[in-house]
């Protein structure tokens, strides 16, 4: 059975309407499809493969990190394919706020359509203005940008169309040291199965409205000892599939049904990531 399909307007701030009207728009599909185009007349194939394009809904998005069971630990967030960063200026918008919100985004076209998203809230509303200020935009592949984002202990990894040997480095990303312990991992469509050392526990799934379609989110924790702790799951879903995906690479952007070292940044700099304590409390 599909997972309950939440979507609201209701309650949502105005500074998440704002940046709604910010990314009327931007078309990240169409930056994206150009980009596909482009590798395949080079006769690139393969490359086009990990840049299918979805875009998070705003709204959605928001009600989902609403649920995630933040502390004050929680001080930096990081999206691992940002495209035109959507999540990554969602989560700024965020109360308590985020530190910093990370963006990494391979396609130069979608990173610097975010990067123009983030220099015209920087001549918006004071409050705009805050928002742009907690953000950090980087193109770059994600694999050469580890240290960019394992710092982030609220990771969000758009990973329905990566292929499977990309989701499997990032699984073993994920279980490196580098990422601490008590990191929420947010995954779209494929699930994180953590065969060998229990380093990962479940704690929920949610599926949402997309751009285009709806999609399944699902979130981990990573766990300090050698057993996941299931008792943590509250999953809305019945058990998804074990396996996240078949081999099949296709992908359509309408439905989540779908498959789904340059490194410039853009951003607000080092002197914006507040210490811990000075964070607002969560
Ligand atoms: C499904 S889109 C998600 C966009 C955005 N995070 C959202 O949820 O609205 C996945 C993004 O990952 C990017 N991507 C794919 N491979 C990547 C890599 N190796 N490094 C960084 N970004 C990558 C794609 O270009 C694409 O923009």
């Amino acid at each position: 059975m599909a997972a309950k399909v939440l979507d609201s307007e209701a309650g949502v701030p105005d500074l998440l309407v704002a940046l709604e009207q910010r990314f009327a728009q931007v078309d990240g599909y169409g930056i994206a499809r150009e980009e596909r185009s482009k590798l395949r007349r080079a006769g690139r194939y393969a490359e086009t493969e990990s840049l299918q394009y979805g875009e998070v809904r705003l709204t959605s998005f928001w009600r989902l990190l609403q649920t995630l069971p933040l502390t004050p630990e929680h001080r930096i967030f990081a999206d691992v394919g940002s495209g035109t960063g959507k999540p990554v200026f969602c989560a700024a918008a965020l109360e308590p706020a985020f530190d910093t919100c990370i963006g990494i985004e391979i396609v130069p076209a979608l990173h610097e359509e975010a990067c123009r998203v983030q220099a015209a809230l920087q001549q918006g509303t004071p409050q705009e203005h805050t928002l742009a200020k907690r953000i950090q935009l980087h193109n770059a592949d994600l694999f050469k940008a580890v240290d960019v984002w394992a710092q982030a202990q609220v990771l969000y990894i758009p990973c329905t169309c990566f292929t499977n040997d990309m989701m499997a480095a990032v699984h073993r990303l994920l279980l490196e040291d580098k990422v601490a312990p008590g990191t929420l991992i947010i995954t779209t469509t494929r699930e994180l199965t953590d065969k060998e050392g229990g380093r990962l526990a479940h704690v929920l799934t949610r599926q949402l409205p997309y751009q285009r379609g709806a999609i399944t989110f699902h979130v981990y924790r990573k766990l300090q000892g050698s057993s996941a702790n299931s008792s943590t799951t509250t999953s809305t879903s019945e058990a998804a599939p074990s396996s996240p995906m078949p081999g099949a690479t296709t992908c359509t952007p309408t439905a989540e049904s779908a498959r789904a070292g340059n490194t410039k940044s853009h951003g607000a700099g080092e002197s914006d990531a507040r210490p811990m304590d000075k964070r607002s409390k969560r």
